[in-house]
């Protein structure tokens, strides 16, 4: 499917069907208003009517904002993609509306069909963009176009990261997924080091070594970063990826299980961003950094009750072993901040149910030390169209995970607030000059669906990915 910016206005633009976008008080002004009434179209959102004699499918829209035309544009494509139809065209909404437009396309557009036998063709060729706002106004075709290919890349960025965590975990393991980096580093010039078991025992990174100790496959530490000529900032981002979270020990109950593929979202999530980072070519050196580990069950598995001494040298006192990702993380965290001094650090990381709990299923969790960059993060959220809201740390939450006989004990004593005890362990492995440059993402809930929402299809959504390249962009 190929999308394409016509430097026109929409009537003058060929297609076999015009999309056309109507919110409730368009409805009676329309030419086709008779038959719209008569098929019981209200222009709803999510509501479209195909009138295919006349080319055109009308879709519904709450307004006229990002949100609403991102989600008309994929009620447009999810209504036209089983058609035998090969052109088709949306209007301009000016140079504030084009993003949200190739995003509805892209994004709602996708389908994960990898392992189905029979995969639904679609006829559709090509995807034409006016770039005429639709009452006429010529809008400057270079900074349109500019929009237009930075969208692209964003969404075709976060299905990249959809393809990855939508694998099975017998397709991505912790070697398979540094396979993924490398290939992604050789197509975008990006340089790319893979640890193995033994680099990272020399490391004394036994938090990570436990994790992954019952699986027949090994941890990996993957960093790859993108390093542009004269950069402006340096960041450096972290990604939590179990390739499975089995529980281990403290195994998860069967209904749990199923979806813990998902739990490297946080890693696919930086490679994703790395990948548009550099077809953006920006002015940012950035650096990823991803624990690959898979939380298995055996008669050498970490347990309960053991003491874990992470390579910052802060000794964990193991009560679940499924609380494993903030272990990985300490590693890595550490590990990242000893190589690189950045001007930011970032966390990725499917974390806890907790968060679910706490801001739904849609929302991801943003926690860290800086006010003004938690702001940041959520007015990224906002601009890009993903949903974020902070989750304040305190104090007494502190205290809840100390332990009597190591440095910090990896569950909390009391059952409440635990997104914010994850990310207060983590805070135990940032150091004092990166307190107030850290965000830790929690994206256990934003990361996965099994049903659909917004431009998000069953399975992953590539949480983390748009709104870490409009945060980005705006530091
Ligand atoms: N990967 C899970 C968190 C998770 C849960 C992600 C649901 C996505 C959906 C994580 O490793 C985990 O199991 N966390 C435990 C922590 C608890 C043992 C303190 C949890 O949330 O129950
Ligand atoms: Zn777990
Ligand atoms: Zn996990």
């Amino acid at each position: 499917m190929k999308l394409i910016l016509e430097n026109n206005v929409f009537a003058n633009i060929y297609a076999d069907i015009a999309v056309r976008f109507v919110d409730k008080t368009m409805l009676e002004t329309q030419l086709d208003h008779a038959l719209l009434e008569r098929f019981g179209f209200k222009g709803e959102s999510e509501e479209s009517c195909l009138l295919l004699e006349r080319g055109v499918l009308y879709c519904g829209v709450e307004d006229f904002g990002s949100d609403a035309l991102r989600q008309a544009a994929t009620t447009a494509i999810r209504a036209l993609w089983k058609l035998k139809i090969e052109r088709i065209k949306f209007e301009g909404f000016g140079l504030e509306g084009i993003a949200a437009l190739v995003e509805g396309v892209v994004l709602g557009g996708y389908r994960f069909e990898r392992y189905k036998s029979e995969k639904s063709e679609c006829a559709i060729r090509e995807v034409v963009f006016a770039s005429a706002s639709r009452d006429g106004a010529l809008q400057p075709y270079d900074v349109m176009k500019a929009r237009f290919e930075a969208a692209r890349i964003v969404a075709e960025a976060t299905n990249y990261t959809r393809d990855l965590v939508n694998a099975t975990p017998e397709e991505v393991y912790p070697e398979a997924l540094a396979q993924a980096a490398r290939a992604l580093s050789e197509r975008n010039d990006l340089t790319c080091r893979v640890l193995d078991e033994a680099a990272l025992e020399s490391e004394k990174m036994m938090a990570i070594l436990a994790v992954g100790r019952a699986s027949r496959h090994q941890p990996r530490l993957i960093h790859v970063a993108y390093v542009p000529k004269n950069p402006k900032k340096v960041i450096t981002l972290v990604g939590k990826g179990l390739t499975y979270d089995s529980g281990g020990l403290s195994l998860k109950p069967a209904a749990n299980m199923v979806t813990m593929k998902m739990d490297k979202a946080g890693a696919c999530a930086v490679l994703g961003i790395l990948k548009a980072v550099s077809e953006l070519g920006l002015e940012i050196e950035v650096h990823g950094f991803i624990g690959a580990a898979e939380n298995m069950v055996g008669s050498n598995s970490y347990k309960p009750d053991d003491v874990l001494r992470a390579r910052s040298g802060k000794t964990i006192e193991v009560r679940n072993t499924d609380a494993e990702g903030r272990l990985v993380l300490a590693d890595v965290l550490d590990y990242a901040q000893s190589l690189i001094s950045a001007d930011y650090l970032f966390d990725y990381a499917t974390l806890t149910g907790a968060c679910v709990v706490a801001l739904g299923p849609y929302t991801s969790g943003v926690m860290g030390h800086s006010e003004r960059l938690k702001a940041s993060a959520l007015q990224a959220a906002e601009q890009s169209g993903e949903l974020a809201g902070v989750l304040p740390f305190n104090r007494h939450l502190k205290k809840l995970i100390k332990s009597e006989i190591a440095d910090v004990c990896n569950v909390s004593s009391k059952p409440y607030g635990g997104a914010i005890t994850a990310g207060l362990f983590l805070d135990h492995f940032i150091r004092e000059e990166m307190k107030e440059k850290w965000l830790h993402f929690d994206i256990a809930g934003s990361a996965y669906t099994e049903g659909a929402w917004d431009c998000n299809s069953y399975g992953a959504t590539g949480a983390g990915v748009r709104l870490s390249l409009a945060l980005i962009q705006a530091l």
